[in-house]
């Protein structure tokens, strides 16, 4: 029998008959590592959660977690051992803690998702730096799941430049958070730092592991802002990082879809399971759009493509002293191709039933010029934001968005990480399939 289908049966087993009215989600592969923060009391919390679901659980702790929370507590909940230690204790699947040593690599392979929580500030400055000195980073290293970290610290270690830029390398890197929540802390001090509820991780840890619901489709993603050159050297962009296009594309790999990400300009690295295509100008990006368009069954339009170009880029670089003394240049721009309006134009000729999505960036009268706009271009849904907030839109990790109908119906979404954005648009696209099909 696979150790998957053990870990089910197990898991039936355990679960006597109405001790859970609460729906069972498909049963995964979940590890849960624990660091050295107060926080770990509330693991064995979270473990119940993840278990009363129907997944598969084990917990690897680092050692100086095992001050925080006893490794007894996590064994009897799973029914797994619980290890500390890279050199030493048992082979995971097995049930007898007094086995060999547990093999960190079998753990990540095994692992569909690996959740940190808590995840000390230590801990995060050790990920980042791709440490494996003990069981919890050695697993962290070798596994290709997606990984959810939980921080939780004190408000000042939490505001530290050093654990700000770790959190940000390690999410351009794919890692997913949740939390902290602000309140009361433990240290006495009040501020951001209290690890999210276990109800909120398990439901963080759901969206994450995502779910086989794109298998079959072809997703075409646009994303980050485009260069249109004035010279050899000089252009005009804007402020889009990519990371809302990149997020939409590793969810949709996540889910089970092939697809090709067409990226203007970014520094973020390509999600796995993506085929990346690059761009400079708009209209690279349409050439490049066009040809991959025929076997897209699903389009999301998250780049931020220049209205306008410069009507005369010059090949060579235009020299300063070409220019009359003190003065300036003339830029005469011209509009770019409408991108989105021709995939609409083009879908909506050949009869196909391709979901299409385009994105807004407002700073003004979101809803109205949003509602304006899906008009115009004919898509499925446009996913509007408001560019002018400091936490939502451009070159942050968070966005706060509003998904606008065809028939003009908003749903407003709270302020959330672009990663969970991406994973609602991909449920609301996936519904909108469904309705087509
Ligand atoms: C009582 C106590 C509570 C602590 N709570 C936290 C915490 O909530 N978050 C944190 O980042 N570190 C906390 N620390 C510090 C970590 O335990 C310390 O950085 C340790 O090296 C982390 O080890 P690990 O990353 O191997 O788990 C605490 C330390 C003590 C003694």
């Amino acid at each position: 029998m696979t150790q998957d289908r053990q870990d089910r049966q197990s898991q039936d087993q355990r679960q006597s008959p109405g001790r859970s009215s609460r729906k069972r989600a498909e049963p995964r592969r979940i590890v849960v590592a624990v660091s050295a923060g107060i926080a770990a009391y509330k693991v064995p919390e979270l473990v119940r959660e993840l278990t009363r679901a129907g997944h598969a659980v084990r917990c690897v702790l680092t050692p100086r977690a095992t001050h925080f929370v006893s490794p007894l507590v996590l064994e009897t909940l799973t029914g797994h051992p619980a290890s500390s230690s890279l050199f030493g204790t048992a082979t995971p699947g097995s049930s007898d803690t007094t086995a060999a040593e547990i093999d960190h690599i079998a753990l990540a392979d095994w692992a569909e998702l690996v959740i940190v929580a808590p995840a000390t500030a230590d801990l995060l400055a050790r990920m980042t730096a791709g440490m494996a000195d003990d069981l919890v980073t050695a697993v962290l290293l070798a596994t290709r799941a997606p990984v959810l970290v939980a921080p939780a610290m004190n408000v000042n270690m939490w505001e530290h430049p050093a654990t700000r830029a770790n959190l940000e390398t390690l999410r351009a890197r794919g890692v997913r958070t949740v939390g902290p929540d602000a309140g009361e802390l433990a240290c006495g001090w009040e501020g951001q730092g209290r690890m999210s509820e276990p109800v909120a991780i398990a439901a963080a840890a759901s969206l994450a592991l995502g779910s086989d619901s794109l298998s079959g489709e072809v997703v075409l993603v646009t994303a980050g802002g485009t260069r249109e050159p004035i010279d050899a050297v000089r252009s005009l962009t804007n402020r889009s990082s990519g990371r809302m296009g990149f997020a939409v594309a590793a969810e949709a790999a996540r889910r089970g879809a092939t697809v090709v990400l067409v990226a203007g300009a970014t520094a973020l690295p390509t999600p796995p399971g993506v085929r990346r295509v690059d761009v400079g100008s708009a209209l690279e990006m349409r050439d490049a759009v066009l040809a991959e368009l025929p076997d897209a069954t699903l389009v999301v339009k998250a780049a931020a493509v220049a209205d306008f170009r410069p009507a005369n880029p010059q090949d060579r670089k235009i020299k300063k002293e070409s220019l009359a003394e003190g003065g300036g240049i003339q830029l005469e721009l011209v509009p770019n191709p409408d991108i989105l309006a021709e995939v609409c134009r083009l879908t909506k000729e050949q009869g196909s039933h391709r979901v299409i999505v385009g994105f807004a960036a407002e700073s003004h009268d979101v809803i109205e010029s949003a509602r304006r706009k899906i008009a115009r271009k004919g898509c499925h849904l446009l996913v509007a934001n408001d560019v002018s907030r400091s936490d939502a839109g451009f070159d942050v990790d968070t966005n706060a968005v509003h998904f606008v109908s065809p028939d003009g119906e908003v749903e407003d979404l709270p302020l959330l990480s672009k990663d969970e954005v991406a994973a609602h648009l991909l449920d609301r696209v996936a519904k909108i399939r469904d309705g087509l099909r």
